[in-house]
């Protein structure tokens, strides 16, 4: 298939990250995405990586590259006050991370060749997790992962088992709207709204 060298290199590391500290340095030390080039940080993770909840966004933005925390400015402003009407708080009961771990220039679309570079890693993380349900955040973690050709606006209607090869089971997966989406397209509250109502009761 289209596997390249830096695939390769990444899946080998995955492969023998036997616990999230090691997984982090491998990412880190990571050179063969060319996102990295342009950061300031790798934006590895946030939250409580014992949660049963885990959250999966796009990519850093500008405040998350400054900051090397994921979804720490406005989207993520934004995603927290969601999450929290339905009892979730990163700092407690959710573990949160991105497709990439580096920001995309002028906060372009990481392309399928920058996320499937990462997605060992990305699937190394959620079976390191171990989390009870995934909870995909916009178009780009929802399409990738679950290798739909159907977008966010199907998807999130829908339940998903998502299982990888470091899993020993699948996961309970659904998915969200983006709120840098929401942010721009306010009227999409509401419908979110329902969503969020639909995970409560999942949880
Ligand atoms: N948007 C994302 O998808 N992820 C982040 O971490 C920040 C903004």
């Amino acid at each position: 298939s289209g596997m390249n060298s830096a695939e390769l290199q990444a899946r080998q590391l995955a492969d023998k990250a036997t616990t999230l500290a090691e997984l982090r340095e491998y990412v880190e030390n990571f050179e063969g995405c060319e996102l990295k080039q342009f950061a300031n940080n790798t934006v590895f993770a946030d939250g409580n990586p014992n949660a049963k909840i885990l959250l999966i966004g796009e990519a850093p933005g500008s405040t998350e590259d400054e900051q090397g925390i994921p979804f720490c400015g406005e989207s993520g402003k934004l995603l927290d006050n969601m999450l929290s009407t339905i009892g979730i708080w990163r700092k407690q009961n959710a573990y949160i991370t991105n497709t990439v771990f580096w920001r995309p220039p002028a906060n372009r679309r990481p392309t399928n060749e920058e996320i499937n570079i990462c997605k060992p890693f990305v699937e190394r993380h959620i079976a390191l997790i171990k989390p009870k349900i995934i909870i995909l955040v916009g178009n780009t973690a929802a399409t990738s992962l679950l290798g739909k050709n159907e977008g966010i606006t199907q998807i999130r209607l829908n339940n998903y088992s998502y299982i990888n090869q470091y899993l020993s089971k699948p996961v309970v997966t659904t998915a969200l709207f983006h709120p840098a989406y929401l942010l721009r397209q306010p009227m999409q509250k509401k419908t979110t709204w329902f969503d969020l109502l639909k995970i409560k009761k999942m949880l």
